[in-house]
């Protein structure tokens, strides 16, 4: 075992596995460069195996650990305890439920997330939470999972795929409410937002990225729409009560280093993907994912298509639900195309602060390399940060999602 810390992971991974497994040994490594990840450390596990019953022989497990980060302003920040809760969740009910409806209604496609190997808290029952904390799941990248670059954005091919599986996870919330309001109450509960911290921080921080709209000429003759528009992103949007029927539980964080693709040797699209990094689920409009995806995750070319987009989502939407028996009159065209105008409005905000971390550039040795807070002040993103802002104002303008 090499030094970093995952402690016996035998007991994790028999909650899942059963009381017969044996861990023989297991090798860490760390999974991932700065600038990729904030919520948490991860590790990368190779373990050596053995299921008792089933067969003598070692069998390799290919997992990561999902740690709490190493830093207490990540912690804080992130309100881990809250956080991995949540995660965990996600992993252990909520996908398992969707799976299930998915194969009652005999649409068994390839699972929306990696297989879930368990988790812990802490390995003291008399704590909450603590360093020992840990979530493990297949790990993708050994099976050819890659994520697309984020500075640039995803292409036509990879955003097509993403906003299918966005319809298909969201389609999953809305039939889960209307066939089982108990249950989805339940999840409505799990589905809390994390607790707002420094406002002012992110006030000032916002007060920035509006005078860079106001500094480029290109862009310049927008300011005074994205400042109008920019007061319905505040901290209310993460927590008022979505209106009905567009709500559902949403991933609330669709960026390019959540969301791993598959594509077979030599073909240049991709056949599979998986959504990771489910921290931050919330019960709001499916609206406001896909207008946040639209708005900061595109590449340049990409943009032209937003339009094409939409409706890619919406008729896999209403196919979806179609196929899980949903009442579909409910979600009709008209009041789809109502509430994306109001919900992209709402979005431009969020666009705004991410696009900042997508097209980060941070070296390695950087001092504040972990410190989300400094990366999000300091500006280290360069021409691709200036390209993306444009698109995002201009695009967005192009919706009628600025207030003119
Ligand atoms: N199951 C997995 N297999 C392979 N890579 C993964 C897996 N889960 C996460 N990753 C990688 O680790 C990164 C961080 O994981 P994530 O769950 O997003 O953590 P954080 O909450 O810190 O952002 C992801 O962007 C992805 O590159
Ligand atoms: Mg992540």
């Amino acid at each position: 075992m090499s030094d970093t810390a995952l402690k016996d992971l035998q007991t994790i991974l028999r909650g899942q596995l059963g009381d017969d497994l044996i861990v023989e040994n297991y090798k860490t490594k760390n999974l991932l460069p700065p600038g990729e990840n904030y919520g948490s450390k991860i590790i990368s596990v190779h373990a050596i195996i053995k299921r008792h019953g089933k067969s003598n022989e070692h069998e390799d497990l290919y997992l990561i650990a999902k740690l709490p980060p190493t830093s207490q302003f990540q912690r804080e920040m992130f309100d881990s305890p809250f956080t991995f809760r949540k995660e965990i969740f996600m992993y252990d009910k909520i996908l398992k439920y969707y799976r299930q409806l998915e194969i009652e209604s005999g649409d068994e496609l390839s699972d929306i997330s990696p297989v879930y190997y368990g988790s812990r808290l802490s390995m003291n029952t008399n704590v909450d939470f603590d360093d020992d904390a840990a979530i493990l799941l297949e790990n993708l990248k050994v099976r050819g999972y890659y994520s697309v670059e984020r500075k640039i954005g995803f292409d036509l091919a990879h955003a097509q795929l993403a906003i299918k599986a966005m319809a298909r996870f969201h389609a999953l919330g809305m039939a889960t409410k209307e066939k089982d309001p108990e249950f989805f109450d339940i999840l409505k509960k799990k589905s809390k937002c994390l607790e707002f911290k420094g406002a002012e921080v992110w006030a000032n921080i916002l007060q920035e990225r509006l005078q860079e709209i106001a500094d480029d000429p290109e862009i310049s003759q927008y300011y005074e729409a994205c400042v109008k528009v920019a007061q319905l992103g505040d901290e209310k949007a993460w927590t008022a009560i979505p209106t009905e029927p567009w709500s559902t539980i949403i991933h609330s964080d669709f960026w390019a280093n959540n969301i791993l693709f598959h594509k077979n040797n030599g073909t240049d699209k991709p056949d599979d993907i998986k959504f990771v990094d489910y921290q931050n689920y919330l019960f709001l409009s499916p609206l406001r994912e896909l207008t946040f995806f639209l708005g900061s995750g595109l590449n340049h070319e990409t943009t032209d298509h937003i339009n094409d987009m939409i409706d890619l989502y919406y008729f896999n939407l209403i196919e979806k639900l179609k196929k899980l028996n949903c009442n579909v009159d409910l979600y009709s065209r008209e009041s789809f195309d109502e509430k994306i105008k109001e919900d992209g409005q709402i979005e431009f905000v969020h666009c705004l602060y991410m696009m900042k971390i997508v097209t980060m550039d941070i070296a390695a040795d950087d001092p504040d390399a972990h410190d989300i807070r400094s990366l999000m002040e300091k500006p280290r993103s360069g021409k691709n940060y200036q390209n993306r802002l444009r698109d995002l104002v201009i695009n967005f303008d192009k919706q009628g999602w600025l207030i003119k």
